[in-house]
Parts: C-alpha cells; structure tokens; sequence
C-alpha cells in the first residue's frame, strides 16, 4: 500500500485511538465499537472481522481528503450551485456525522461521580439533534426552494405572478438577520463540556466524544459562516434584481 501504517497493526485499539482519535470512527465503519476492545490488537480484531486491516488505515486516512470548497470558490459559484453545496453538508452533517456522535453518547455507560455532567449531555444531545433538523428541514424546504426560485426566474420572469405574492410574504433580510443572531445550536453542550477541555477527563470513550464533538462545532461554523456571508447577501441581491425585472414588465404591459 502506498501509506505506512503497519506499525500500528501490533498495536492494542486504546492506543490507536488515544493517540488519534478519528481512529474510532474508521473502526466504526467497519461495525467496530472501539470502547468493546480496548485489549486487542488492530491485527486480532481484523481477523476476527475477516478484514484487512488496510481497509481501516485507507479509510482513516481518506477522512483527512477535504472536499470542502474554499470560501472565495463558493463565493463566486452560481447560487444554485452553493444551494446543493449547503445541502450536501446537510446531509452529511444528518446521515453520518450526528448519529455517530449520538451512538457515541449513548453507549457510554459510566459510573465515576467524576463525570456527573455525563447524565446532562446525554439528556441534552438528543434535543439538541432534534433542534439541528428542524433548523435544517426548514432551510430546505422553506429558504433554500425559495431563493432557487428566485434563480430560476432571473432573466425569465415568466409566469412571475406567483412568486411576486410569495416575495411579499417573505423577509429574505429578516431570516438573514435571525440567522445571524441566532445563537449556535452547540452552545449549551459547550456550556457543559467547558468549550470540550479535556483537563481532567481520563476515560478514552469520554475523550472521544468530546474531540468529536468539538470538530462537529467547528464544521458548523464553517457552515452557518456560508449562509450568512454568502448565501444571503446573493439571495437579497437576487431578490431584488428579479423584483426589478417583475416591475418593469408590469410597468411594460
Ligand atoms: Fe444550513
Ligand atoms: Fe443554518
């Protein structure tokens, strides 16, 4: 294979995992729990599997390939373009990313009084997964149908009767702004991890959690960042060139 990871076939899954955390989800991909075999080696778990362990290492290193566009890239793509962007991340973020961290949290079984913020997380998690896809269903079928639209009629305001009664009922500034000053949906579970330090947190299964966690923060960043300095500013602009062009065609018949 053309990367060296063999060395890591002798090791035990708790070091793998301790010295690199996305380990844990490889192995998860492959239907390995790693916090069930924290003793064996990669090697015995593979051939327990009747897997090579090639497969794992290609798969944890093909997490580290970005497919992820830069911001001036996405800033000069059409809107449709950045629309299907956004939603991939959507169902990135819903299909793979939330409920591993969810399986995570809720196969942590644990009884060291250190961690009494533990019963709090799993209690809020699922809420907070729950509020995360209704903030998305709605940008789907609300926001996201309604600027594609607006695309769609840029240059061709034909049959525009419909969505001028729709631009009247909707804010396109207004949803901009509550986007805006809406707090992020992880505040609470930074509140309780303290910001994910982990001063302090010994069990490997918590750590994990917690850098999962905190990646996930940060891949939400990235992403709200898009709706509010890309997104909206060109779906306002849109808007306003098509109610433009809507007035003047009213105004030539
Ligand atoms: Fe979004
Ligand atoms: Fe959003």
């Amino acid at each position: 294979m053309f990367f060296k990871t063999k060395n890591l076939d002798n090791k035990k899954v708790f070091d793998v995992v301790s010295d690199d955390f996305r380990y844990a989800k490889a192995l998860n991909s492959f239907g390995i729990d790693f916090y069930k075999s924290y003793d064996h080696t990669i090697e015995e778990i593979c051939s327990k599997k009747g897997l090579s362990s090639d497969s794992i290492h290609g798969y944890r290193i093909a997490m580290d390939e970005s497919f992820d566009l830069d911001l001036t890239t996405l800033k000069s793509s059409p809107i449709n373009l950045l629309i299907e962007y956004l939603k991939h991340n959507h169902s990135y973020f819903i299909k793979n990313k939330l409920p591993y961290i969810q399986s995570l949290i809720s196969n942590l079984s644990l009884d060291d009084k250190n961690y009494n913020f533990f019963q709090d997380l799993k209690f809020i998690f699922p809420h907070f997964y729950e509020d995360f896809v209704d903030h998305i269903l709605e940008e789907e079928k609300y926001i996201f149908t309604y600027i594609q639209k607006l695309y769609h009629l840029d240059g061709n305001p034909k049959n525009h009767a419909k969505l001028f009664f729709e631009m009247k009922k909707i804010s396109l500034k207004e949803i901009a702004k509550e986007h805006l000053d809406e707090d992020s949906e992880m505040e609470g579970i930074r509140g309780l991890t303290k910001n994910y330090s982990l001063d302090n947190i010994e069990n490997l299964h918590l750590k994990v959690i917690f850098q999962e966690l905190k990646a996930f923060d940060m891949e939400l960043d990235i992403h709200s960042k898009i709706e509010n300095d890309i997104l909206f500013p060109s779906a306002i602009d849109l808007q306003d060139k098509v109610s433009d062009q809507i007035r003047n065609i009213s105004f030539l018949n």
